[in-house]
């Protein structure tokens, strides 16, 4: 499987367009120290030929330009707005290989991404998807709770149906799934959603109680090579279930959204702490590294950082503080191959 990181920063991004902190400045002033990074999410593939995005973020465009793997290309697997999902249609398989390549919407237009899973319905991991309405037979995965949220406080359901009509897939919490492609063949990859977290989005007024399967965490496996993912871009506390998932794990790329719990307050930017917010602070003997340090697993990051984080600086103190744990401060375009 390769995995590669499109955007390893949190909402805002780095620098954020409306943000003076030391960060963003310095990313402004061209620092050597700091990289800029573009909005949390994902793109994985079992073939190398046929992506899926976890989480869809306002910079998908600017993700989709800078990675080659992505670019429409001649004969390559992507999805055609004609052609809608395969298990929508009556055809049997047979039929289907008759026709014109399903993969493309014309000739000249196509893309290798086969569709996307959303671990929440954050506007930093959705909102992207009202950018990627040119291409349809476009598959999303996500839980109920997600759905809910995506179909009637922020609508993108009916908004994208005139234009794609995405395939909208259940992702049941605990249950094992193959993920196909556009076509219905398998693209080498399965997925397990565990549950991480509940939070509601600052724009739903649910309660809690019923927010079941808001926050999750995909257990990824190319069931080829048998590497394995675990990606888990939020999350307020270390759970059982995401205990068990690193267990197995290759590569684990986890929340570090925040250095400390009170950062924004400190900075007079919110008064709401990380936890929260739905973000376990990086540092801390109760945070995320004393956990994430001492994993026996060979790839570990941090993504969706938070623009204010100070581990985001190379020559701070908090940078050689993760790094002296063998975790990564993820950038953008950061490949695995597991
Ligand atoms: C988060 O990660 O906490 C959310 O994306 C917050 C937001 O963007 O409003
Ligand atoms: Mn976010
Ligand atoms: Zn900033």
């Amino acid at each position: 499987m390769r995995v590669r990181i499109l955007g390893s920063a949190a909402g805002g991004g780095l620098p954020q367009w409306n943000c003076r902190c030391a960060n963003c400045d310095a990313v402004r002033a061209g620092s050597p120290d700091i990289a800029p990074r573009t909005q949390s999410s994902l793109a994985i593939s079992g073939d190398g030929r046929a992506w899926f995005l976890i989480n869809v973020s306002p910079d998908i465009r600017r993700q989709i330009l800078d990675s080659p793997d992505l670019l429409p290309k001649e004969g390559i697997t992507g999805s055609s707005s004609l052609a809608r999902d395969p298990r929508e249609q009556a055809d049997p398989p047979s039929a289907r290989t008759e026709k014109r390549n399903p993969y493309h919407l014309s000739a000249v237009r196509g893309t290798p991404i086969a569709g996307c899973l959303l671990t929440d319905a954050e506007f930093d991991h959705t909102a992207g998807l009202l950018l990627m309405r040119e291409q349809g037979g476009f598959t999303i995965y996500c839980t109920d709770t997600v759905y809910r949220w995506l179909t009637r406080e922020f609508p993108l359901h009916d908004l994208l149906a005139p234009f794609n009509h995405p395939f909208w897939q259940k992702l049941p919490l605990d249950t094992l799934k193959e993920l196909p492609l556009p076509d219905g063949s398998p693209s080498g990859l399965t997925v397990r959603a565990f549950e991480v977290d509940r939070h509601v989005p600052r724009y739903v007024h649910d309660d809690v109680s019923t927010a079941g399967g808001s926050v999750i965490g995909l257990d990824i496996q190319d069931t080829k090579t048998g590497g394995r993912l675990v990606y888990a871009p939020c999350l307020a506390s270390i759970g059982d279930a995401l205990a068990k998932a690193v267990a197995e794990a290759d590569c684990v790329l986890i929340d570090g959204t925040f250095w400390t719990d009170d950062e924004l307050i400190r900075l007079g930017i919110s008064d709401r702490p990380g936890r929260a917010m739905g973000h376990l602070p990086v540092s801390g003997a109760d945070g995320s590294l004393a956990w994430l340090g001492g994993l026996k697993v060979p790839h570990r990051a941090y993504v969706h950082i938070n623009n204010t984080n100070p581990m985001l600086n190379r020559r701070g103190p908090e940078h050689a503080e993760v790094t002296a744990c063998g975790v990564r401060v993820a950038e953008d375009g950061d490949e695995f191959n597991l």
